[in-house]
């Protein structure tokens, strides 16, 4: 299946993506940043992908943004969009013309902490259990119907950073076991919810 990968930085869950793309028989056919030097590109242009760059505070409007990433987009075809660690807000319009076939990843147990800073706010809760949560995405923050998680344990002494590392670790595993689903049309959004193999998860 064609896919496009929407990155903003490091692009590691884009790396184990690229990685696993046979595997997953995922054909990707272009990857674009919203930042010049979203390290991410690099690794795209290293594994000969086309890329696109779209700093976005060259646009007056969230909506004018959108439209251009839509018609960058467009021109690929994708059967799956994937943000992959993608910082944007997107406005209603872009989320619902693509949706049933966007998919993001996002550092923690969802519904708990949409947003920014996930993981030292986990650890400012005291929560025993973090992780990564992938979802369809709706024009709600973090909203859309949960596909999967991983779970992370957290440590005593846990910092933000080794939290994320570990977490970090679980998302490279995830993702494109999730993508894969998705590629052979095993995964699907239905009222609201994703279903696998025709079961609600
Ligand atoms: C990842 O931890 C991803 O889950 C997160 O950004 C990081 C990107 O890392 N995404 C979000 O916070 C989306 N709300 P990467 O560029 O190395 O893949």
């Amino acid at each position: 299946m064609k896919g496009v990968i929407l990155i903003s930085g490091s692009g590691s869950n884009l790396q184990s993506i690229i990685d696993n793309a046979e595997e997953i028989d995922l054909d990707i056919q272009a990857v674009i940043s919203n930042k010049e030097d979203a390290y991410g590109l690099k690794r795209a242009q290293d594994a000969n992908i086309p890329t696109h760059t779209l700093n976005h505070t060259q646009f007056s409007t969230r909506e004018a943004f959108d439209q251009q990433l839509s018609q960058i987009i467009d021109q690929y075809n994708p059967g799956i969009i994937i943000l992959a660690g993608f910082m944007r807000i997107l406005t209603a319009e872009f989320t619902q013309k693509y949706l049933g076939k966007m998919l993001n990843i996002h550092p923690s147990l969802l519904p708990k902490f949409t947003g920014l800073n996930t993981h030292q706010r986990a650890l400012d809760a005291g929560e025993s259990e973090h992780g990564v949560s992938i979802h369809f995405v709706t024009d709600e923050l973090d909203g859309g119907a949960i596909i999967a998680q991983s779970h992370v344990q957290v440590l005593k002494n846990d910092t933000a950073k080794s939290l994320s590392k570990r977490v970090l670790i679980e998302e490279h595993k995830l993702f494109p076991k999730v993508i894969h689903c998705f590629t052979q049309g095993r995964l699907s959004l239905k009222d609201n919810r994703a279903i696998l193999d025709g079961q609600c998860l």
